[in-house]
Order: structure tokens, then C-alpha cells, then sequence
């Protein structure tokens, strides 16, 4: 069945490379599920070697673990590690067909990003990103073809979670939108397509929900009386579990993104800026034996 919206798929054009711009956690996760799924050569950048070294060796250790729990044959495996390659040289992406950024959740620097691989890569290769909440139609502004700019944006972990919202910006057209409904399809995700508004869909919900426990807190209700009072709703992760593995900088940016957009209907949680200012990466710890704690300077802030 074709998801609501899609174009013609007669439109697509077929991915020979892919190009994945950063190395980070998402990054790694998607070169990975490209490699499998799309077995095309995939090629992943970012800023220096190290992080690429690091962004390849996520990829081939995952690989390896799959193998090593026979949900991989050895065979293809391997196959799969050495299609993935790394390098800190953007020339590699010149026969690149798809590429997806997924690099820090800061506009200019996307923007930058796609305007420094443009003139690489040819007219027809699509442009994605990965982007939580930014507009799609901002991104593309100021390329020559930006009718090439689609939102692609995945959950994490990448590989288990099945949703794909795939947006269109103003300009985005239906050759390039056809080639992200069947990118999508083999890479065995449930897409929707979703208009170029903030935070999409998922992000608007998760966004309120978490916002909404975070001010919770911020009224005196302790850390772990709001997350368990919320974890027998069903939710595979409770609240703040949830915020720490989503990563507390980037939710902290799409609430601020989302607070521009619609100030009567989303705030700031005071809490969460001073965690994100303290460089914490959540309110708890875990110990060795896998005990979760809040984190004593968390309670002390
Ligand atoms: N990569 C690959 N596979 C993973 C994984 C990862 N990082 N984490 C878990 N898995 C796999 C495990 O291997 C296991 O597979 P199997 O059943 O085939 O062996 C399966 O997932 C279940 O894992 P576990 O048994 O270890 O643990 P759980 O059952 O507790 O599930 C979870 C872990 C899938 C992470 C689950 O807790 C979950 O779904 N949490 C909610 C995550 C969520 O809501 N993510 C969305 C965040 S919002 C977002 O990403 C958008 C962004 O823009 C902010």
C-alpha cells in the first residue's frame, strides 16, 4: 500500500552510494542500517579522522555482534564492513547518489553542510537529513537545486525502531520525495510523510510529554516519583530514562526550537537548561551492577 502522499513510484531513482555526513550516534546507526538493507557502498564523514575512525568502528563492531549471534552469516558480514568506509575527504561523495546528515542540530551549521557538498555531488543526488525539528524548506534555501532536500528523520536505536517520518519542504520535488518513499521501503521502515512544521509530528508529542514531566519537577515533584509514576503507562523507557538516551542537549534544543515557534504552547523547562549548562548527560547514574541512581549533583542543583 503506498503511504499517504507518496508520488509515482516510477519516479524514483535507483541509490547506487550512499553518503552519511557525521559519524556521531545517529550517523553511525544509519550507515549501518543503509549497509544492510540498501547493500550499496556507504561512506560516512565527519570533522576529523578520529571521529570517523569511530563512526566505522561502531558499524563493523555491530556487525561483528550480529555474526557472532547468528543473525548474520559470516559471509555477508564481511561484506557488509567493507562496504562501509570513512573519510575526512568529501570528494568521495562525488558519485554518492543519497546522502543523510546527521550532524549537530544547529541550522547554520546544516545549511553549511549542504552548501560545502553541493557543488560535489551531482544535481540529482538527493539531499536528506536527519534533522528532529528544523525546517526543511530553511535548509534548502540557498542551494541551486533544492528541490533535492527531503527530511528523513529516524528514532533511536535506529535499527528497532520502525518509524520513519519523511518530510517535504516547499521545495522539495516528487522525484526526490519518490526516491525517499523507496529508500524507506527497503530499508523495511513504516514511513509517513509529514509537513514541513516544527519538530514534525513525533517530536511535538514527545516534546510536550516530556516538557510536561520535566515541569513536574520544576513545581518540586523528586525525579523519580515523576518517572515512576509514569512508567506503568506502557512506555518501553519511563520519562527521564527516555530523555537521557535521547540525549538531554538535543531535547533541550528541540524544546527551544518548538518555544520559538508556538511560545503559549511550549516552554522551557529552567531545570533542563541548567542540566544542559552543567554538561550532564541526564539526572541518573548507573553503577557497575546496572543500579540506577539520580545523580547526587543533579539533586544538589
Ligand atoms: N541498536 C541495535 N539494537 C538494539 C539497540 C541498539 N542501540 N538497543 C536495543 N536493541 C535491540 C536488542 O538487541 C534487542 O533485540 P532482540 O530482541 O532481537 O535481541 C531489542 O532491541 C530489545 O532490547 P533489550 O531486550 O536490550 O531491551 P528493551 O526490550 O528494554 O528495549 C529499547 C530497548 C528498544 C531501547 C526500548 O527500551 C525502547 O524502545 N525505548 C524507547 C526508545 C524511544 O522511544 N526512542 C525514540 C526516541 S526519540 C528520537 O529518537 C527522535 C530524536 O529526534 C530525538
Amino acid at each position: 500500500k503506498r503511504p499517504v502522499g507518496a508520488p509515482d513510484k516510477a519516479l524514483a531513482r535507483t541509490v547506487t552510494k550512499v553518503g552519511v555526513l557525521g559519524a556521531g550516534l545517529m550517523a553511525s546507526q544509519l550507515a549501518l542500517l543503509f549497509a544492510r538493507r540498501l547493500e550499496v557502498p556507504v561512506v560516512l564523514t565527519d570533522l576529523d579522522q578520529e571521529r570517523v575512525d569511530k563512526g566505522v568502528g561502531y558499524v563493523h563492531a555491530e556487525l561483528d555482534k550480529l555474526a557472532a549471534k547468528g543473525r548474520l552469516s559470516a559471509d555477508k558480514a564481511a561484506r557488509y564492513k567493507a562496504s562501509v568506509t570513512g573519510s575526512v575527504d568529501k570528494s568521495v561523495f562525488a558519485d554518492a547518489d543519497f546522502l543523510i546528515e546527521a550532524v549537530f542540530e544547529d541550522m547554520a551549521v546544516k545549511k553549511a553542510l549542504f552548501a560545502e557538498i553541493e557543488p560535489i555531488v551531482s544535481p540529482e543526488a538527493v539531499l536528506a537529513t536527519n534533522t528532529s525539528s528544523l525546517s526543511i524548506t530553511e535548509m534548502a534555501a540557498d542551494l541551486k537545486y533544492p528541490e533535492r532536500v527531503v527530511g528523513f528523520h529516524f528514532f533511536n536505536p535506529v535499527a528497532v525502531l520502525p518509524l520513519l517520518e519523511i518530510v517535504r519542504g516547499d521545495a522539495t520535488d516528487d522525484a526526490t520525495l519518490a526516491t525517499a518513499f523507496a529508500v524507506s521501503k527497503q530499508l523495511r521502515k513504516n514511513s509517513v510523510l509529514c509537513s514541513d512544521s516544527p519538530a514534525f509530528v513525533v517530536n511535538r508529542l514527545l516534546t510536550r510529554f516530556l516538557g510536561e514531566v520535566f515541569a513536574t519537577v520544576d513545581e518540586g515533584t523528586p525525579i523519580e516519583v515523576a518517572d515512576r509514576a509514569l512508567s506503568p503507562l506502557g512506555l518501553p523507557m519511563s520519562p527521564f530514562v527516555l530523555l537521557q538516551f535521547v540525549g538531554i542537549a538535543v531535547a533541550h534544543h528541540v524544546s527551544e526550537t518548538l518555544h520559538a515557534a508556538f511560545p503559549e504552547r511550549f516552554g522551557v523547562s529552567a531545570n533542563l537548561a541548567r542540566l544542559v549548562a552543567a554538561g550532564k548527560p541526564g539526572v541518573y547514574t548507573w553503577d557497575a551492577s546496572g543500579q540506577q541512581t539520580v545523580d547526587p549533583e543533579v539533586l544538589a542543583m
